[in-house]
């Protein structure tokens, strides 16, 4: 049975789609049987970050409608061996399928692979409690902001109502300039002031969005920070200790992991 990482937000837009892309290209570029279940049913997103969309046919309400089983649903990424990308439905709701098939289908991939990657939809909804088998390993996804960290603050809060695995937490477009000026909060106080490990800060990209109007995958952007950030972040879920730029004094870090109140 391979590691399932289901990536998570509380708040819709934060990189999610982008972070799960990138993972599952960097650990089928690593050698690893990777599987991506785009969950996000009727945004489907991840066929287009990974230049797929002309090889979806069935995608995952097909296989639990059982108009067509799950390896005939599930393509392989061309150009990128060792990964496979099951699509979102686009004309169902989540409501449309039963959690127990979807967590079948979850499953099943993990057992045929090494990593299973899951692009959850934002929010504590019924799509993401439809993709939440107890294996998952949850992956908050958040921004640096207050609307942001209150709204993962909530996710985290409905995820520790469930047994174990822990979450964690990647902070996205984070701006060294704006951390260095004061302006932005640091990540790794963010993360310790919710009380989460952090996996990883991703820097703010305009090559990241220049790769999705080019039509190349978000590993493929060009910019290194980016590339390096995700190499962090997958290495880290996998438990290996990769070095992170430390933004906080370690006094003020542990002063947020007290509570913030000097006990
Ligand atoms: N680090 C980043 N820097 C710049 N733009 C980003 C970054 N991460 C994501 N984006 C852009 O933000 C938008 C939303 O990202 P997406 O991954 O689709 O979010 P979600 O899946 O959480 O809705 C996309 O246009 C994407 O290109
Ligand atoms: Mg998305």
């Amino acid at each position: 049975m391979g590691r399932i990482f289901s990536i998570m937000s509380g708040k819709g837009g934060v990189g999610k789609s982008t972070l799960a892309a990138s993972l599952a290209e960097y650990y089928a570029r690593e050698g690893k049987k990777v599987a991506l279940l785009d969950g996000d049913t009727g945004l489907r997103c991840a066929d287009l970050l990974l230049g797929l969309q002309d090889k979806i046919v069935y995608d995952l309400g097909d296989v639990t409608e059982k108009n067509c089983d799950l390896e005939k649903a599930a393509v392989e990424a061309s150009g990128i061996p060792g990964l496979t990308l099951l699509a979102a439905p686009q004309m169902m709701r989540a409501s449309d399928m039963k959690a127990k098939d979807v967590g079948r289908i979850v499953t099943r991939l993990a057992e045929q692979n090494d990593i299973l990657i899951l692009d959850a939809p934002a929010g504590i909804g019924r799509g993401l409690k439809n993709l939440l088998g107890a294996a998952a390993e949850p992956v908050i996804v958040a921004t640096p902001d207050d609307v942001c960290v209150r709204d993962a603050e909530r996710l985290f809060a409905l995820l520790t109502q469930r047994e174990e695995p822990r979450p964690v937490i990647v902070f996205n477009r984070v701006s060294s300039r704006l951390v260095r000026r004061g302006d932005m909060t640091p990540p790794d106080v963010l993360a310790a002031s919710l009380d989460l490990p952090l996996m990883g800060a991703i820097p703010e990209s305009k090559k990241v969005y220049q790769a999705l109007l080019t039509h190349k995958t978000p590993m493929q952007c060009g910019d290194m920070r980016f590339v390096r950030a995700i190499e962090g972040i997958a290495g880290r879920l996998l438990g290996a200790e990769v070095p992170m730029e430390r933004y906080a004094p370690s006094a003020v870090l542990q002063f947020f992991r007290r509570g913030g109140d000097g006990r």
